[in-house]
Order: C-alpha cells, then structure tokens, then sequence
C-alpha cells in the first residue's frame, strides 16, 4: 500500500511517498523551504508563504512521484469538480491539468495532508491540492493532525518496547506542547505556551540580535562558540505550579539588555548562549516535574526545536536519570513523512466535501 502525504501548514511545502508492508519505507520525501524568503522579515509572512506553496508545491509533486517511480505516461479523465477545487489557484489548477492530461493514476491508494494546526491560507493549499488529487484519483484522503505526526513519526521505525504512558514534548515554530500519550491516538494534553511558541522565541530573539531566520539554528551555532556569559535572563514561569510555559517575557529582557549597548561579537555569541541556557532550563523544570508526577515509561520529543543538541542533551540526562527511554526523531522540523506516518497510524476519516483547515485543531479533536 502507498501513501502521498502532503504538508503546507508553515513555510515548507514537503510531499513524501510512503509504501507500508510490514515496515514503512519512506519512497521519496521532497521539500520545498522558504527559509531565505522570509529571512528579510524575521519571522513568516503568511500571505507570501501562501504564495510560495501554491508556486511551489507541483514541482515538488512531480519530483516525489519520479522519485517513487511512480510517474506512468497517459491520461487520467478530469472530474469537473477540480475546477471549482482549485478556482483560486489558477496556476495550479492548470499544471494539475497538464498532469492528468499527460500521466495515468500512480500506483497510489491513499492521500494524506495536513489540516491544522498551522497558517490557514497555507494549510488550504495543500488541502485543496490534495482534495483534487483524491477526487481525480478516487481514492481516500486522510486528514492529519501536524502537532500528532510531529511524535508518531518516532514510530517509524516498529518501536517493540513498552513505551505507554509516554511523555510528549511538542517544540517548534508555532508550538510548544507538552502531553501525556495513553496509547496512540489517545493524548492528554498537560500544558503549553501562553503567548509566543519556543522556536518563535528563538526567531524573535535572533531577530533582535540582527541575526537571520531560523534564529534557533544560528542562536545555537552561536552559542556553541562561548563556554560561559556575562547575560543572565529570567527563566519565565520556571517555578509556577503547573505545565505551562510564556516565553515572550524573554524577549523584552532581551530588548531591555540590548537597549543602548552595541554587542561586540563575542558578546552575542554570550548573549546566544544565555538564551539557548534559559529556554532549556524552563523546558527540563517543567519536563521533570511531569515525569516525577506521571512517572511515565518514556519521552517522545518533536519539532524544530527538537533538534537542538542542547536540549536533547539535558532530556537524555533526564531520561537517564529517571531510567527511562527517550526518543529523539530523525524526522524533526516540518516534513510530509511525519503526514504519512500519522495517517497510517492513527488515521481519522472525514468526507472531502467536510475537509478544513483548522488553524487552531487540537491534539483531540
Ligand atoms: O517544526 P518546525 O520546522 O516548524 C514549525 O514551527 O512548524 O520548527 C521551526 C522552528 C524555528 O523556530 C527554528 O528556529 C527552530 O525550529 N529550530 C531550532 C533549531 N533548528 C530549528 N531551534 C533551536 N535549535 C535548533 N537547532
């Protein structure tokens, strides 16, 4: 069985081909990031993200089908539905087009695609995208949850221990998450950010430091250069008596201490490293604080922010200390494999016609 996963929910346009047999094997994962285009404005501009997905996302399409040797020369009838589909991408709605004209059905027997949380302008191009491709194509579109696939892509290798309860730490761009996994598809969720996500903290940092989107890889680089620092920040919410987190406080800390004072460069390498120090801080308290209360039989982490090597460091020392197993995915900024993943998992099913975007969707619903 071969699956076509499709995520646009941020600034990546990524499409994977996954096959599962007894294992899942990942045929092709291609992904389009706008990371230069929206380094100019410190962050993501929705509406050129939006742009950049609709332009993007048919090259990458036919690259992931020629990678899966999936792309058969002939003709696929069109459904007249594709028109009103993709009325507002004209663009694609012609290059789609072009493909049915040219390309038989691949050997493809379902279709997955993010539907929240995330930018909706952009989470409706790869829904609508995908939505024509089913409907041509006749066959199931399964909606995925991006915050789930972010932890169920740790199972993509049969993962044979017992890992449930596990805990599950969501760090990205747009989230910051921490939850309790009974089982798969079964999640309670224990806390979250109250204002700006972990990753966003990282970019609104580095942004104020005149240094280049993503901030959380160039903080990290940075901070890597120095042993100590001169700074000392706040650790926001570090001791509050429950599981969630306000990283925006850091920021104006960050503005206050750069206030008229020019860094040197060995200065923001310092000032990197104390931002780097407090946010992982905050991040083990409160990590440690949910194991000795859930006493749970592993971590799960996700998201961009998850491939900080700090960060994983300090959790593997938890993890270690609590003798417990962690694991860390391969898979960790936004990708279409972690789609797949999740909708041949924990698939959920939903008619087209009911298919939204969800800017705000929650882990249960
Ligand atoms: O999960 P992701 O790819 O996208 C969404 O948020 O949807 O995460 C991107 C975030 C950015 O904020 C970026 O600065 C951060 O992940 N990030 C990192 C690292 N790599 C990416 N933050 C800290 N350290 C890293 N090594």
């Amino acid at each position: 069985m071969k699956i076509l996963s499709i995520e646009t929910s941020c600034d990546d346009t990524g499409i994977a081909i996954l096959e599962q047999n007894k294992k899942i094997k990942v045929l092709a994962d291609y992904l389009s990031s706008q990371n230069d285009i929206h380094s100019s404005y410190g962050g993501i501009h929705p509406s050129i993200a939006k742009r950049e997905h609709t332009k993007n996302i048919f090259p990458v399409f036919m690259s992931s089908l020629k990678k899966a040797h999936l792309l058969k020369k002939g003709k696929t009838e069109i459904n007249p539905e594709t028109d009103i589909i993709l009325e507002r991408y004209p663009e694609l709605l012609e290059e789609l087009k072009y493909f049915f004209n040219n390309y038989e059905k691949p050997d493809l027997q379902k279709i997955a695609v993010t539907t929240g949380p995330g930018l909706e302008p952009c989470l409706y191009v790869g829904i609508n995208f995908a939505k024509a491709l089913a409907i041509n194509w006749d066959i199931p579109l399964i909606p995925v949850n991006h915050i789930e696939a972010h932890i169920l892509v740790n199972f993509i290798n049969e993962i044979k221990e017992d890992v449930f309860p596990a805990l599950s730490l969501i760090l990205s761009g747009g989230n910051t998450k921490l939850f309790l996994m009974q089982k798969i598809g079964v999640y309670k969720e224990l806390g979250s950010t109250r204002d700006d996500a972990i990753g966003e903290c990282f970019d609104k940092s580095a942004r104020l430091l005149n240094l280049p989107y993503p901030g959380g890889v160039e903080i990290a680089n940075r901070a890597n250069k120095v042993k100590k620092s001169q700074f000392k920040l706040p650790r926001p919410m570090i001791n509050s008596n429950d599981y969630d987190f306000s990283f925006s406080g850091l920021k104006t800390a960050i503005f206050y201490e750069l206030k008229d004072r020019k860094l040197s460069k060995k200065e923001v390498n310092e000032m990197c490293f104390e931002i780097e120090n407090a946010i992982k801080d905050v991040l083990i308290k409160k990590t440690e604080k949910a194991l000795l209360e859930f006493n749970p039989k592993s971590i799960f982490i996700g998201g961009g922010v998850s491939a900080n090597k700090k960060i994983q460091k300090a959790l593997k020392d938890l993890s270690k200390k609590y003798k417990i197993k962690i694991y860390i995915p391969k898979y960790t900024t936004d990708n279409a494999v972690m789609i797949g993943v999740a909708a041949l998992l924990s698939p959920k099913s939903i008619n087209y016609d009911n298919l939204k975007a969800n800017s705000n969707l929650n882990l249960n619903d």
